[in-house]
């Protein structure tokens, strides 16, 4: 039996994750792959006692990136800096490379794939996107035959349970945000899950494998979950919805969409059965028609099995004699303007509740060739009302005008909420 020796950079959550599986799953990894494991050095900050050899343990990562017995380096650190100069450092070194790490990725990983090509070696980072949902390895392998049409996601685990809580127990955002905190779902400073930055990482790997682009992340548009209330929850279910914060790319003729922002999808959608810290990615492949991933994209168990999982795809193909680095894309693609978008719209409008105040509003959507297919008041009596419509398909820069000339009317006190609907599926 031949044997690997492993670095791993960080022992958080998910290094001790990796740890667990290697000792517990022994014997299938070792079946699986060829090789007999060993972890042969762990990166920490600083030096305790973890019921393991301290041995093992070093502060120093060259201990591990300049050792020239360790063929494998596991990145686990988290973050850009000094996380990408390490992954680069064991590259430039012929060491393969497995990283959990979505930031260094959406950031870095033409660079660094491309120093993977040049130095003959591995980068796999299945742990980056949803956990332990094996999506990249599908989209790179199985669906290979396939032009990949549409991809939508629930990849943000935090934002989940809290749009979950907000829908089945009535919670505001606060108070949900509140208990994922509590839970540790949500960090103390929840912004990147929160405001979508983290889900915008994630489809930004997405998408350069299932679009073969090479965007960068900040090019990609982004709103987060923080303007949704229960009230438009409640509307939102009245009409036959969910809300749900989905990453959503689709391949057009010449130009592809990335965006990231709260959507209303059919409650009938498989998506919207996604509950809790759940992820779930819908695929629309040209061959194998929808297909749904579903599973924990967080947690120690989860990530480290993915991790672990890219472990065990490198060292097969290191005992093929062939070697075929990770392809990179140079592909040129336009991303579209959020301008030309073309969605259905629930938006939500707080009037004075006086007649010939929806006649106006209607008007001026029917001046933008908005055409609207739902007209919903709730409250009567109340100084301000609201009042919800849903448009048809239409393009996003015709409902961006009609809001604001909606805005300037003196019955209007303000465009309450604007959320894209995703309603064109088909079971
Ligand atoms: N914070 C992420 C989530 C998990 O809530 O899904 C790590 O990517």
């Amino acid at each position: 039996m031949k044997s690997i020796k492993v670095g791993l950079l960080g022992f958080g959550n998910i290094g001790r994750g990796v740890w667990d599986i290697l000792q517990t799953n022994n014997t299938t990894i070792t079946q699986n792959c060829g090789y007999k494991i060993e972890l042969s050095k762990i990166l920490v900050q600083s030096h305790r006692d973890r019921g393991i050899d301290k041995d093992l343990f070093t502060t120093d990562a060259y201990d591990i990136l300049d050792n020239e017995e360790i063929e494998i380096v596991i990145e686990l650190i988290g973050g850009l800096s000094p996380a990408k100069d390490y992954i680069l450092r064991a590259i430039n070194n012929k060491k393969h490379v497995v990283t959990a790490n979505k930031a260094v990725i959406a950031t870095y990983g033409d660079e660094l794939l491309g120093a993977a090509n040049k130095n003959g070696v591995y980068l796999y980072y299945e742990g980056s996107v949803a956990g332990g949902i094996p999506i990249l390895d599908s989209i790179r392998e199985s669906l290979a035959a396939n032009q990949i049409q549409e991809i939508m996601g629930i990849i943000n685990g935090t934002t989940n349970y809290i749009l979950t809580k907000m829908a089945l127990e009535g919670s505001d955002f606060k108070s949900a945000l509140a208990e994922a905190q509590a839970k540790g779902y949500a960090e103390a400073d929840p912004t990147s899950d929160v405001e979508g930055y983290d889900a915008s990482y994630k489809l930004s790997i997405l998408s350069a494998l299932a679009f073969n682009t090479n965007l960068p992340v900040e090019n990609i548009y982004r709103e987060g979950i923080s303007k949704i209330t229960p009230i438009d929850i409640e509307y939102a279910k009245e009409l036959g919805f969910v809300i749900k914060l989905l990453a959503i790319g689709k391949q057009g003729e010449n130009s592809i969409e990335l965006r990231v922002h709260p959507t209303l999808i059919p409650a009938y959608h498989p998506l919207a059965a996604v509950n809790d810290v759940y992820n779930g990615i819908f695929i629309k492949g040209n061959a194998v028609g929808n297909l749904m991933y579903y599973g924990k994209g967080a947690g120690s168990l989860p990530t480290g099995s993915a991790v672990v999982a890219d472990l065990i795809s490198i060292l097969k193909k290191m005992s093929c004699k062939y070697s075929a680095p990770t392809a990179i894309s140079d592909a040129q693609k336009n991303l579209q303007s959020m301008t030309a978008t073309e969605s259905e719209y629930y938006i939500r409008v707080m009037v004075k509740d006086i007649p010939g105040v929806l006649g106006k509003i209607a008007t001026l959507f029917g001046n933008s060739a908005v055409s609207l297919s739902t007209v919903i008041q709730k409250g009567e009596g109340e100084p301000v009302v609201s009042l919800v419509f849903i448009t048809h398909q239409t393009i996003e820069s015709r409902v961006q005008e009609a809001i604001e000339k909606i805005k300037s009317l003196d019955e209007v006190s303000e465009i309450a909420n604007l959320i894209r609907v995703e309603n064109h599926y088909k079971a």
